[in-house]
């Protein structure tokens, strides 16, 4: 099987597609990226979820660190598609990535003469981010990134300094994945997830403002509601999880992931719930073209 990247504007193979050392997003962590799912559809053909909506939030990723991507947003679809379609890829991850490369010297960037803007697109078969059972969870001791610190709805590659940390923190334990705080000690996120919560049959779910702008929690949020299930965006303190009846992480990766214990507390019965598995099931009848209303979150790769 092929292994091309798509590397400002052409396919090459994997170890042509490479970058200087004095770029500039390698010294201060200037890149946006996504994190994009194809699926196999029924009918054996591959179709990529919701693209349109992972490019828009890559543009809108971009503007705190004032990067003027240099393609069009149909330019980098374009090319998440032929990255796809080159590797004869069925159901696989995409990662389109767009950084400042040279020169490094100085942390701004400079528009004269102007630090350059490099864009790739790799893709591969991923299968599992995480394993399909009711996941340990730790509370991390990190918070996620202050507000005022940091465009923090963006997907800016230095943010995941933070999210390293943090899963650092619980390798070689038992925990398959944590929770982070944000700064006033509400519930803020997973370290590549957003995370809901159930009790008596409404779902919770943080509000926007500290939390990655997830494009999967948007759908899950939408999919909730049109199953008829009440869905409310909220502050949730770390000690109302416990008792919870359900919780559960939704992202591209993970997809929809059920939490078992937190901080070894078990949550509900400590297998995933029956609003868990009702919205999972239903989230990848959507992202295998089961599901006709949602068939606008699907591209096709032809
Ligand atoms: C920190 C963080 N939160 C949430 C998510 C989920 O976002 P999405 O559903 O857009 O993949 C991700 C994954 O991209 C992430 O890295």
């Amino acid at each position: 099987m092929a292994n091309l990247i798509w590397q400002n504007g052409a396919l090459k193979p994997f170890e042509q597609a490479t970058t200087h050392v004095m770029s500039h997003a390698l010294h201060y962590g200037t890149g946006v990226f996504e994190g994009i799912r194809a699926y196999e559809q029924a009918d054996g053909t591959i179709a990529v979820l919701a693209l349109k909506e992972h490019i828009e939030r890559m543009f809108v990723s971009a503007d705190p660190i004032a990067m003027k991507i240099p393609y069009t947003r149909e330019e980098v679809c374009a090319a998440v598609v032929a990255t796809v379609k080159a590797n004869e890829l069925k159901s696989c991850y995409i990662r389109p990535l767009a950084y400042y490369g040279l020169p490094p010297t100085k942390v701004r960037v400079r528009p004269d003469p102007k630090t350059p803007i490099e864009v790739i697109v790799y893709s591969y078969d991923m299968g599992d981010y995480l394993p399909d059972v009711a996941l340990d969870v730790k509370i991390s001791d990190f918070i996620r990134l202050h507000p005022q610190s940091t465009a923090v709805g963006a997907k800016i590659c230095g943010h995941y300094v933070n999210s390293l940390q943090a899963l650092l923190q619980i390798s070689g334990t038992k925990y398959n994945e944590l929770i982070m705080l944000d700064y006033e000690g509400y519930v803020a996120e997973g370290s590549s997830d957003n995370l809901f919560m159930v009790k008596d049959k409404v779902v919770y779910t943080p509000e926007l403002g500290t939390i990655l702008t997830g494009i999967t929690r948007q759908i899950v949020i939408g999919l909730a509601q049109d199953l008829g299930y009440k869905v409310v965006e909220t502050k949730i303190k770390p000690e109302e999880l416990y008792t919870a009846d359900e919780v559960f992480f939704t992202g591209t990766a993970v997809e929809v992931r059920a939490a078992g214990t937190i901080n070894d507390k078990t949550i509900g019965n400590g297998e995933e719930g029956p609003i868990t598995k009702h919205l999972k099931t239903e989230y990848l009848k959507i992202c295998r073209g089961q599901n006709p209303k949602y068939n606008h979150y699907l591209t096709p790769v032809k």
